[in-house]
């Protein structure tokens, strides 16, 4: 049978196999690429605002504590964005003229909240709860950033479900104690910064939040309890008379992430890494 095509033909149609399969794949690695990337995550971009607060000046410049207007932050799904009223408590006093806060006073004035453009924003189809987060040791530093050094809101991180998934996959790796969420400069404890925790009594009573009391400065030169102890043992008072001096807490000092992970994991009850990725889980 005569030959339809020659060689080079062959070559020429294997050539092309190859061509379309790397196309698809530079194709489909753009598009990924393009998913992840700031410009579709708004990761890093500076929303336009109607007023161009900032945190920077009301949070490390005048001291205001985030729950001051995120009022909601520890008990319900939601942060919260302050009303107005909020605003005014001070504006109604200060920078009454300024031209940057007509938007406020017109809010005010008419009763309209203040239409800011929301940063963060998850797609309905995926839950999220601050609640249970704060409540279980993940500081607003941690997913937010240093909000504290932030003239104009931002997004640290993508939100996207590769990042809730990596610290689902190991929370021991974030977690902190409770009372030290708000904190925007918390570093994790290394031999030089340790960190003290003890248990507290009837723990089990107690909202895991509140079961251990952490401490960064050294207890045994700190607290009056240690104290009392050290001294009766120096009067060489230790037997009965110990007995009747309160029982002081005993810390347990961590000088690593990982060691203050596996505690506070275990103390708050963290469910199983198996639990948490779940689809379940963000996806009800
Ligand atoms: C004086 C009131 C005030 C204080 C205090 C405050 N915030 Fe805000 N926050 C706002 C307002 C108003 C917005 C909306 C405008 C914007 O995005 O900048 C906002 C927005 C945010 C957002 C983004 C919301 C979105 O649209 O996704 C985050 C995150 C946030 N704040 C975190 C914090 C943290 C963390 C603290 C404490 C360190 C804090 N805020 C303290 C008033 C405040
Ligand atoms: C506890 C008092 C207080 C509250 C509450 C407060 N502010 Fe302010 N705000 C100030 C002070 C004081 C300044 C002047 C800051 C400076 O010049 O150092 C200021 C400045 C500003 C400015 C000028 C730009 C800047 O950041 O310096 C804007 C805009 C502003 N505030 C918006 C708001 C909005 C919006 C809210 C409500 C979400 C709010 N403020 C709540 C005290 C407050
Ligand atoms: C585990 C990560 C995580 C932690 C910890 C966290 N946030 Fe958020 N925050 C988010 C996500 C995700 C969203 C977007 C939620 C959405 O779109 O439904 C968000 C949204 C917000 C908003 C916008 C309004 C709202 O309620 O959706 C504010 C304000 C806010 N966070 C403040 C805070 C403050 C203050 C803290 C610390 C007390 C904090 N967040 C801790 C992840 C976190
Ligand atoms: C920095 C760590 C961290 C990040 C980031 C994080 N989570 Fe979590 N998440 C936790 C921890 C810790 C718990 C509590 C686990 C427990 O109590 O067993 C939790 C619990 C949850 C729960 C369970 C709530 C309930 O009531 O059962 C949901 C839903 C959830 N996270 C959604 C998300 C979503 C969605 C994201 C990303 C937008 C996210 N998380 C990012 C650490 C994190
Ligand atoms: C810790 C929370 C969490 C868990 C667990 C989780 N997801 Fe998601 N998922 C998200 C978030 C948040 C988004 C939205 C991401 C975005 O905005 O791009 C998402 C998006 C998605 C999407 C849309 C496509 C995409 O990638 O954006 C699919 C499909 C999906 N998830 C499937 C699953 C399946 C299947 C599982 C179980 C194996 C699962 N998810 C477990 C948080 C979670």
């Amino acid at each position: 049978m005569a030959q339809i095509f020659d060689r080079s033909s062959n070559a020429l149609a294997r050539m092309s196999l190859v061509l379309t399969g790397l196309i698809v794949i530079a194709l489909g690695v753009t598009l990924d690429q393009l998913q992840r990337s700031p410009w579709v995550t708004r990761q890093g971009q500076r929303a336009d605002q109607p007023v161009p607060f900032s945190h920077k000046h009301h949070v490390q410049g005048l001291g205001l504590q985030c729950q001051y207007c995120h009022t909601t932050v520890e008990k319900s799904s939601y942060a919260g964005i302050p009303p107005t009223k909020t605003c005014m408590n001070c504006h109604a006093q200060i920078w009454t003229n300024a031209r940057l806060l007509e938007p406020v006073r017109q809010s005010w004035a008419t009763g309209k909240s203040i239409n800011w453009t929301r940063v963060h924003d998850l797609p309905d189809f995926a839950y999220f709860n601050h609640e249970i987060h704060v409540n279980k040791g993940m500081g607003c530093s941690t997913c937010h950033g240093r909000v504290d050094q932030m003239p104009l809101m931002y997004a640290q991180n993508t939100l996207q479900m590769e990042w809730c998934l990596d610290c689902h996959r190991n929370p021991g790796k974030n977690i902190r104690p409770t009372s030290q969420i708000y904190n925007m400069a918390w570093e994790k404890p290394s031999s030089d910064r340790p960190v003290w925790c003890s248990v507290k009594d009837g723990a089990a009573n107690l909202p895991t939040a509140q079961s251990v009391d952490c401490t960064t400065k050294d207890p045994s030169e700190s607290g009056p309890q240690v104290a009392l102890l050290q001294t009766s043992a120096e009067k060489g008072m230790a037997g009965d008379v110990a007995s009747a001096v309160p029982v002081p807490a005993s810390y347990q000092k961590f000088e690593s992430q990982d060691q203050l992970g596996k505690f506070l994991v275990h103390q708050y009850k963290i469910r199983t890494v198996r639990d948490l990725t779940s689809c379940e889980v963000c996806h009800r």
